[in-house]
């Protein structure tokens, strides 16, 4: 006779698909970026002025009007633990609170929380990010933190939130251009971090060339390892890790450029073929495409629907937020408008000639009626969806 697990288990994989959707909330990694490279610009960072995490009052609009289940909170891992501290379990507590009171705003209202350290794998120098910064683990570089020291880091995050059954952890956003295999060790250690202090959610795990899924099988940096070959190692002694993957549609798979002109089902077929012979799932932490506003050259209604569509019908996928709200971006565009500022996918956004922003032309319009109906509303964070394991 089969266990309630295994029941409950087939039951997931015959049916289920998204149980995680929504919105990437970017913003409290702001400020620290600086165009003369002068390192240590925006540290600290002045709360609710270089920086915010979420504005609480669109918690409602999100989760009742627009029915989702997933915010995605970025903050930054120099505010976090301050360069005087180093890297590890010493936390800035003011800016530890201020992150709590978004996650804590996004759970109490039945959503789950990725916490997202958005540093691309560094640490010590923000002011130029992506590419700034000693690459963790580098033991060719003195100012690099260590591997134990991001491990230290995760097993304290993980163990402020071991009752809140509704985070997920995020282990790091982007690692790009650094060995394939230091970010295997770098993402076991966060594994081990978290696990050693006794958390048992949902744990989603990048690889390298910025956690793309169309380079999953190819080497991204000279001499660098494909992801196919290295990512299938990680071993989560709860079996409750997924793949954290970014995937754009514009030509160089940046989101920074109007047109889409790529395909998500093609350039996600190689991961998805990896994900089933690995038996391992994805979650899509960043997607987007613009608001189709120059209709001659840019195919982003379209694009943008068969790439939602894509995650919600290929069950190796079992969640996705779109790139980005967040309370600062005002006409400025998180997503492919290098012709102009079209607004975000903030609620109420506004386009920088006051017409209605990407909440309207592109959340409204193109992602939100692709919502899945059947998200997870309650339940420890997993890869089946909420269910105990
Ligand atoms: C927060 O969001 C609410 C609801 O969209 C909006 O009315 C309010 O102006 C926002 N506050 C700030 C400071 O952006
Ligand atoms: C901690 O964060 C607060 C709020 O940003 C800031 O005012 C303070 O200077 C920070 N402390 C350290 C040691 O960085
Ligand atoms: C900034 O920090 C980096 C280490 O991340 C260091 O290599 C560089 O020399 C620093 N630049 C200045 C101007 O201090
Ligand atoms: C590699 O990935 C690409 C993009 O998804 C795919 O078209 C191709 O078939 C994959 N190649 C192999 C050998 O899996
Ligand atoms: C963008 O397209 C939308 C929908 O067609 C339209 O309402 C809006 O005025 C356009 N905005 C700009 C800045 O062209």
């Amino acid at each position: 006779m089969l266990s309630l697990k295994s029941t409950l288990l087939l039951a997931a994989s015959a049916t289920a698909t998204i149980f995680y959707a929504g919105v990437a909330e970017s913003g409290g990694e702001f400020g620290a970026y600086s165009a003369t490279g002068v390192n240590g610009t925006g540290l600290p960072g002045r709360f609710n002025v270089d920086y915010a995490f979420l504005n609480a009052s669109t918690v409602p609009i999100w989760v009742k009007q627009n029915k989702i289940n997933t915010f995605r909170v970025a903050f930054l891992l120099e505010r976090m633990c301050p360069l005087e501290y180093g890297l590890g379990a010493r936390f800035n507590e003011t800016y530890f609170s201020e992150f709590n009171d978004a996650i804590r705003a996004i759970t109490s209202a039945g959503a789950y929380a990725i916490l997202d350290p958005h540093n691309y794998m560094r640490y010590n120098d923000p002011s130029q990010q992506p590419g700034s910064g000693s690459i963790i683990g580098n033991t060719a570089d003195p100012a690099a933190a260590t591997t134990a020291q991001f491990q230290a880091f995760w097993h304290e995050l993980a163990s402020r939130y071991i009752f809140n059954p509704n985070v997920i952890f995020g282990i790091m956003n982007e690692p790009h251009d650094m060995p394939t295999e230091l970010i295997l060790a770098n993402d076991q250690a966060a594994i081990n971090g978290i696990r050693t202090a006794g958390a048992i959610q949902l744990i989603i795990a990048p690889g390298n060339g910025y956690t793309g899924g169309h380079s999953w099988n190819q080497s991204t940096c000279a001499g660098c390892t494909p992801n196919t070959q290295v990512m299938n190692k990680l071993k989560d002694p709860l079996g409750n890790t997924a793949i954290d993957v970014h995937e754009y549609l514009d030509s160089d798979f940046s989101g920074t450029h109007q047109p889409c002109v790529q395909s998500f089902p093609a350039n996600m077929y190689g991961l998805t073929q990896w994900l089933k012979a690995n038996n391992l799932k994805a979650m899509v932490t960043e997607f987007g495409g613009d608001n189709n506003n120059y209709t001659d050259s840019s195919m982003c209604v379209e694009y943008l629907t068969e790439a939602v569509k894509y995650m919600n019908s290929n069950p190796e996928y079992i969640g996705w937020t779109a790139w980005a709200a967040g309370p600062f971006w005002g006409s400025y565009s998180p997503c492919c408008e290098d012709y102009g500022s079209y607004g975000s996918l903030e609620p109420g956004s506004v386009a920088s000639d006051g017409t209605p922003g990407m909440y309207y032309t592109v959340w409204k319009a193109i992602i939100q009626p692709l919502v899945p109906s059947a998200l997870q509303r309650f339940g420890i964070s997993s890869i089946y969806g909420g269910i105990e394991f």
